[in-house]
């Protein structure tokens, strides 16, 4: 492979290999493994489809071709899929007869509707309801497996193995097959525990490091360790795709969701190793001279980087409890922000001139700030700090987020009917592909497509669906069996 690269190389690339074998026998023997990646680059355009002459948006979605056997619930696994769906691959979920997704009946507030929850969750799939412990259900699910490109399932440890879809089994049938899996914690003391969101919350550093240093440790309302993993599996998901273009095999992709959690918490473990180095000077409790211990202390609302920022009321915060505004006295503006709120003086005081020097002084700082938020609305603060390149953000409540036209524009919010709920609001795809444009479809009602899924995409002949529906595998028991 190296001498085939050699050969067909750039003259000018050949001579400059020479001069480099002449100069040093070490370096040439190191050097042809340069050689490769210019070959791979060259080889690979001929292969490359042309380029499409469709419109922008009208040449298909991204994950076209894809399709998923979902075998996922609650929260972190839909959240994955629902992305998969959104870019266009065909998410077919495999749901307990009778029951399905059980968050299809939590949190309900229309009676005999699926719960929103759910719908959710769950857009642009389809629904096929299977007892995966029966023969019938067993003999469907290799069918399955054999059909799709990716398993993702975010079961309790162990339970897809006791359902017998080891990912040995699972690779014989299929070896292109992609396993994909959420599970609360990776390998370690832990691996065999049951998660919701707030356990990984809690194991992934984000509790201890949220909420006011002299409170107890609190949650985040978004679901960092729920949603925030089912992202990271989708990532992890695509890139399999990708490798598996090349090695033609699939492998298992593993999002712990402490470890997820974790890695949204970042700037935390950053924070971890500098106390070794003295206070963390950006905290607010440094300016008020509380000490800090050997782990990172709860921050309250500072800012998570290197300019302070902190939340202050504005108008009307007495009644209203979102009248506040994050402000950040992000230095290269500080002297506009000294003019804003009527302390010129502070542009050159040593006290307040440099970042340093203001470090310990920010509760003060940020005290006089608020005189001035106070005098104003949210959104007025908002549009005279932008204009001073200021930066500042509203604290928006969910009522102002759902109304807001432009979210609804850019369909980061929309509207999705459904036929036993009527109308109601979605988070849109928060990615947009200038090429892969989403359409939010609604979620699908239990078992929906469980007949089309057996005949169309698994090819399972009248009789043969006749038998398995017989056998009770897909929720419709004989009738016979019913009246007893
Ligand atoms: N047919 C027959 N059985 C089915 C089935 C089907 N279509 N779908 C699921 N089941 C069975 C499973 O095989 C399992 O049976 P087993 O325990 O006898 O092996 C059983 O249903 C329950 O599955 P389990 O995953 O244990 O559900 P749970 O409600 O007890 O636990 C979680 C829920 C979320 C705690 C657990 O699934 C979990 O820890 N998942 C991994 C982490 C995660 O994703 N957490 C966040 C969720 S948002």
């Amino acid at each position: 492979m190296a001498k085939k690269i050699a050969k067909k190389a750039p003259a000018k690339a050949k001579g400059k290999a020479k001069a480099v074998a002449k100069s040093s026998k070490v370096k040439a023997k190191a050097k042809p493994a340069k050689k490769p990646a210019l070959k791979v680059v060259a080889k690979a355009a001929p292969k490359a489809p042309k380029i499409s002459t469709k419109g922008w948006g009208k040449d298909g979605k991204a994950l076209d071709g894809v399709r998923i056997l979902d075998f996922t619930h609650v929260q972190s696994g839909p959240t994955c899929t629902q992305l998969l769906a959104w870019f266009g691959a065909d998410v077919i979920k495999i749901e307990r007869p009778g029951q399905g997704d059980i968050t299809r009946g939590q949190l309900m507030d229309v009676p005999n509707a699926d719960s929103l929850y759910f719908t959710m969750l769950n857009h642009n799939k389809r629904s096929i309801t299977l007892d995966s412990k029966s023969k019938q259900g067993m003999n469907v699910l290799e069918r399955l497996v054999k059909a799709c490109d990716v398993l993702v399932e975010n079961f309790a440890p162990g339970a897809l193995d006791r359902m017998g879809l080891t990912w040995e089994r699972i690779h014989s049938w299929n070896p292109r097959m992609i396993v994909a899996s959420v599970k609360g914690f990776g390998p370690g003391p832990y691996e065999d525990c049951k998660v919701y969101e707030n356990v990984a919350q809690c194991a992934g550093g984000s509790a201890s490091t949220t909420g006011f240093h002299d409170g107890i440790p609190l949650v985040t309302g978004a679901q960092i360790g729920d949603s925030g993993t089912g992202l990271h599996l989708a990532l992890g998901i695509v890139c399999a795709l990708m490798q598996r273009n090349r090695t033609g095999r699939g492998q298992r992709v593993l999002c712990a969701m402490q470890d997820g959690v974790l890695n949204l918490c970042r700037v935390k473990l950053r924070d971890q190793q500098r106390l070794k180095a003295g206070p963390l000077k950006e905290y607010t409790q440094f300016g008020q001279g509380i000490p800090f211990g050997d782990a990172v202390p709860r921050a309250g609302n500072d800012s998570g980087g290197g300019q302070p920022g902190v939340i202050l009321k504005c108008k009307g915060w007495e009644t209203d409890p979102n009248a506040y505004i994050y402000f950040i006295t992000q230095a290269p503006v500080w002297e506009k922000i000294c003019d804003l709120i009527g302390e010129p003086g502070w542009k050159t005081h040593p006290d307040y001139a440099k970042p340093p020097a203001r470090l310990p002084r920010l509760t003060e700082i940020f005290g006089r700030i608020e005189q001035w938020t106070m005098t104003k609305s949210k959104f007025e603060v908002m549009n005279e700090c932008n204009a001073l390149d200021i930066p500042v953000g509203p604290i928006l409540s969910m009522k102002e987020i759902a109304e807001e036209p432009s979210l609804r524009e850019t369909g980061t919010v929309v509207e999705v009917d459904h036929p036993t709920r009527g109308k109601y609001l979605s988070v849109g795809n928060p990615i947009k592909l200038s090429d892969s444009i989403t359409e939010v479809k609604r979620s699908p009602l239990l078992g929906e497509h469980t007949d089309e899924i057996l005949s169309k995409v698994l090819k399972f002949t009248p009789r043969e669906i006749a038998e398995i529906k017989a056998s009770g595998a897909t929720g419709e028991a004989p009738k016979a069996q019913a009246a007893e």
